[in-house]
């Protein structure tokens, strides 16, 4: 049986937690390939909401096993606390969760070396969301980082630590003039890790391999967006690992070969956090609404999110990189009210009109947006459960997406409840040929 991936296909938030929520009834394994706790995967189920950072949300579904994955970067306070919590919701955590061996873990002096370079590069800070992870992905790729695996060895773990220490005090002295870390304080506190987290730490790579064989499904699940990326994003506005479709393998270990599908999480207008440019960026009345009426506050930080128009170039090149197989769109519900919507489909740079990508800053910082304008609708679409019950205007504006990049829709969300959710037959938006 085959891997599915899902990755936000914008620059994150595109309400990937209720997707992987909702596909995890028909899957074996949720396993998460990239990123850290930067991540925020929200799941409202009835009245409740929960906000998961590192384990996947099919943890939630009985039968389902969840890998956090090699390519993720692990904050083993950050995964303990999450651990506790799933347990007080009455969920089994043991045996259903399983943390690869070759992890690398964010440690505090990440985190610190972090906010003293952000601190540092003032205006042109990247707005990271102060989770440590570039830090800890740097060390990784310098093979200085510490890995889950030594968390076990208490001696290696202490000698490790000492030296990453010593390393990092004499750059937070000597750079960035910043207060220094007390080594024997941390490692007092992470050598105390070893059997807390021994439960979970396996080679998930061998899991996931032999999963396969056994005609297993997994369900990828990519945290960040596809514009986050650092390879094809917009860098150095991005998030430090690969949330394309290409990351799913390196970060899990699993062969190209198995991959079958791969879903884009578009999200009905475009929203982002931190900095960087952003086309269809809207700073007027209509950015406020879509801000207060989708409630764009980041899950991780509560750092407003930007709001603006979908952006349909933006949104074609991430198809193209990450191979998406159907859509499934989110916050359709958002746009319910609103006289016109705008959607992006060429970009203008240097008086001449283009639908390419321009994915370095210099120029994707100067282009400006050509829009197509779509009625809009003012029908409450929150009950719809077939696309046919959606009001002609949203039909078009799906039909819109789909004709313009060439991909099918499977899924429509409507709302943050798993109910208000068109899937299944009757949602197969053709792409124009
Ligand atoms: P970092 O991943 O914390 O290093 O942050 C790098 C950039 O990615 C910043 O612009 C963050 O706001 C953004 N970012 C990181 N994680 C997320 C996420 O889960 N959703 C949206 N943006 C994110």
């Amino acid at each position: 049986m085959p891997v599915t991936i899902v990755i936000g296909s914008q620059w994150g938030d595109e309400g990937k937690g209720k997707i992987v929520d909702l596909l995890s009834d028909q899957v074996d394994i949720v396993a998460r390939y990239q990123g850290g706790a930067n991540a925020g995967h929200t799941i409202c189920w009835g009245d409740e909401t929960f906000v998961l950072h590192l384990v996947p949300s099919g943890i939630f579904h009985e039968g389902v096993t969840c890998v956090i994955g090699n390519g993720v970067v692990l904050d083993p306070v950050a995964v303990l606390d999450e651990i506790r919590m799933i347990r007080e919701l009455g969920y089994e955590v043991e045996g259903r969760l399983l943390i690869s061996h070759n992890a690398h873990l964010i440690m505090p002096y990440h985190k610190r070396i972090e906010a003293a370079r952000e601190q540092a590069r003032d205006a042109g800070a990247i707005g990271t969301t102060g989770r440590g992870i570039g830090p800890a992905y740097v060390d990784k790729f310098a093979r200085t980082g510490i890995r889950v695996v030594d968390l076990l060895d208490r001696d290696v773990l202490r000698e490790k630590l000492r030296v990453a220490i010593e390393e990092k005090n004499a750059i937070l002295r000597s750079i960035y003039g910043a207060e220094e870390l007390d080594v024997e304080a941390i490692i007092e506190e992470y050598v105390e890790f070893d059997q807390l987290i021994d439960p979970y730490v396996t080679d998930t790579t061998e899991y996931l391999c032999h999963a396969l064989q056994e005609g297993k499904h997994i369900l990828a699940e990519g945290a960040q967006g596809a514009l986050l990326d650092v390879d094809f994003g917009t860098y150095p506005f991005v998030t430090s690992s690969h949330p394309t479709a290409g990351g799913c393998c390196t970060g899990l270990g699993v062969p190209p070969t198995a991959v079958r599908r791969s879903i884009g999480i578009v999200k009905a207008y475009c929203t982002r956090v931190g900095n960087g440019p952003f086309p269809t960026e809207l700073h007027d009345e209509t950015g406020e609404r879509l801000r207060r009426v989708g409630h764009e506050f980041g899950a991780t930080t509560g750092r407003p999110r930007r709001c603006g128009w979908l952006d349909l170039v933006a949104l074609r090149y991430t198809s193209m990189v990450n191979g998406f197989t159907d859509y499934a769109i989110t916050k359709l519900d958002v746009l319910t009210g609103l006289d016109e919507i705008k959607v992006c489909v060429r970009y203008r740079y240097d008086g001449k009109e283009t639908t390419r990508f321009p994915a370095e800053v210099q120029t994707l910082s100067r282009v400006e947006p050509v829009y197509e304008s779509l009625p809009g609708w003012k029908e409450d679409i929150t009950g719809a459960e077939r696309v046919e019950d959606l009001p002609a205007a949203a039909q078009r504006y799906l039909q819109f997406i789909a004709g313009y990049t060439g991909v099918d829709i499977s899924l429509v969300s409507t709302g943050p409840k798993r109910e208000q959710t068109i899937h299944g037959a009757g949602v197969r938006i053709r792409a124009a040929v």
